[in-house]
């Protein structure tokens, strides 16, 4: 009755009225400006594309609701670059639209024009398209379906530049195809980012060519912990080989299909702690010699890369094939979790932090994300660390993702550095989102939908100034216990999509209940997409 009412105010009134949930369009994220007008568009097989820019980068924008027509409606728009009046969807670059990343979509009877400043926005214009469309736009061919949106006028811009999820595929190994089916999530959602988190005590997951041992041994484990974390004498163990990689032909692949969603990839390699893999396979870049074997156990261990100049040289190494083939700004350096007891008891490390003279281990550490930070910014790009990388003092470039809560994004903006705020409080997706006696073993902690939503990345405490450098959000995968794509699936979303919106719609637009309803609706789409999420909440007070 409540829907009847509001249709019908939208039609006579029309103007002026702003739900999120206008007609029931369940976008998500929810769209900056949105107003719904009578009347609806059909797409048809003579329904026309036109593009007045014909880059590559403009046919990517368009490639993917084109890919959806043929295969559900069994038609696709054709493509023309001269002026249609009528049955067409208009595309066009626009430089007076403000953000880069945003569109203006305005849906006529006869005529859809979609424009935005670049590119991505065309390409998150036509996002919005595929949802306005019958949810059978996700499947195979269907007939009988009339191919209709309802007129609307949206104008539309992310809040944030930085919108994003990180997968952790060190822990347990995802393959190259289930890496795509992320990233066709992270686009449908409208996110930017994906944080691959590529290198870790119990794997190194990316071929690196002048280290052929990183792959060869490092990538493998030959136990691994069954079940939850137990004090030692209560392990059980698989004792089963258990690995994986990326070839560098993987990793430029997957960067090729990432470009065409508009996705950025951030890699990342860990250092100096989480390193047991890289020095299971050459020991001579830990403190004590080793030996080591790839961890098969979860947490955080004493062995951390030593800082010796054999160190150096292996990881400036490393960050010159990665940066080589990557082309993001930024490599994530990681720089959580390393302890300092080796580093305490190491001849090599206490006569550096004298030589430097530097106070105490933390300044180590500073010492040694600083160098590493000269050398990236070398090779033309930008690290981002773990909020760990404030202790012992910043490198003066460095961009902090805030992760022990948001403390550490606090103290790093107000130190005039940007932020990225993925707080464990907040946005750890392998937390528990439901009641844990029923939900599938997780790491622990309870991080529901309505929790995840309720997150506003920027913090009261900070003035508008520093606030500018919070770049965004990003919710974080950690595998332990995760152990194939179907689990990952599970713990993303919905909760991933609650991300997206926090990142892209503006904070006065967020409502959960609102959010609640289009989510539940977006299921129907999840399950086109084969994907495993949570329904927790169908079922939640
Ligand atoms: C982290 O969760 N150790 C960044
Ligand atoms: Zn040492």
């Amino acid at each position: 009755m409540k829907k009847i009412l509001l249709f019908v105010l939208f039609t006579f009134v029309g103007v002026g009225v702003y739900s999120q949930n206008s007609a029931n369009l369940n976008l998500v994220p929810a769209p900056a400006k949105i107003k719904v007008n009578p009347g609806q568009f059909t797409f048809d097989s003579a329904t026309q594309l036109v593009l007045t820019d014909d880059s590559p980068e403009m046919q990517d924008a368009v490639a993917v609701f084109n890919r959806l027509l043929r295969r559900a409606a069994n038609f696709s728009l054709q493509i023309t670059h001269s002026p249609v009046a009528t049955n067409a969807i208009i595309c066009k670059l626009n430089s007076a639209i403000p953000n880069p990343e945003g569109y203006k979509l305005s849906v006529q009877k006869n005529l859809i024009t979609l424009e935005g400043k670049t590119p991505q926005g065309i390409f998150y214009g036509m996002q919005t398209l595929r949802q306005l469309l019958p949810y059978q736009i996700e499947r195979t061919y269907i007939s009988n379906i009339a191919w209709t949106i309802p007129c609307v006028e949206i104008e539309d811009e992310p809040r944030f530049v930085h919108r994003g999820l990180m997968l952790d595929v060190s822990r347990h190994f995802m393959p190259k195809e289930f890496v795509y089916k992320f990233i066709d999530m992270l686009a449908y959602h409208k996110m930017n980012t994906f944080h691959w988190h590529l290198t870790e005590d119990q794997g190194w997951r990316i071929e690196i060519t002048k280290y052929p041992k990183l792959t060869q041994i490092g990538a493998f484990r030959h136990k691994t912990l069954v079940g939850k974390y137990a004090a030692v004498g209560h392990r059980q163990w698989d004792n089963t080989t258990y690995g994986g990689f990326y070839t560098q032909k993987d990793i430029k692949d997957v960067i090729a299909y990432a470009k065409k969603k508009f996705i950025t990839i951030i890699p990342e390699i860990e250092m100096p702690g989480h390193a047991i893999a890289a020095m299971a396979a050459y020991p001579e870049l830990s403190c004590s010699g080793g030996p080591f074997e790839v961890e098969g156990l979860w947490g955080v261990f004493n062995d951390i890369f030593c800082p010796k100049e054999k160190t150096f040289e292996f990881l400036q190494d490393v960050l010159s094939e990665v940066a080589d083939l990557f082309p993001s700004q930024y490599i994530h350096i990681g720089g959580d979790e390393a302890p300092k007891l080796r580093w305490k008891n190491c001849a090599h490390c206490q006569a550096l932090i004298k030589k430097e003279g530097l106070k105490d281990e933390h300044e180590l550490q500073s010492y040694f994300i600083k160098r590493i930070e000269k050398f990236v910014e070398s090779k033309g790009k930008r690290i981002i660390g773990w909020d760990e990388i404030l202790e012992g003092g910043l490198a003066p470039n460095a961009t902090v993702m805030s992760w022990r809560g948001e403390e550490g994004g606090i103290a790093a903006a107000k130190q005039h550095h940007d932020v990225i705020m993925s707080p464990n409080t907040y946005a750890y997706l392998d937390y528990y989102q439901a009641d844990p006696k029923t939900e599938p073993l997780a790491i622990g902690n309870y991080i529901p939908l309505w929790k995840t939503y309720s997150y506003n990345p920027v913090p009261a405490v900070l003035t508008p100034e520093e606030s500018k450098h919070i770049l965004g959000m990003q919710g974080n995968i950690w595998t332990e216990y995760l152990l194939t794509p179907s689990n990952v699936e599970y713990m993303a979303f919905p909760r991933g999509a609650a991300i997206a919106e926090t990142g892209w719609s503006p904070q006065s637009k967020k409502n959960y209940n609102d959010f609640k309803t289009r989510i539940i609706a977006q299921f129907k789409r999840y399950d086109c997409f084969d994907w495993n999420y949570c329904k927790a909440i169908l079922t939640e007070e």
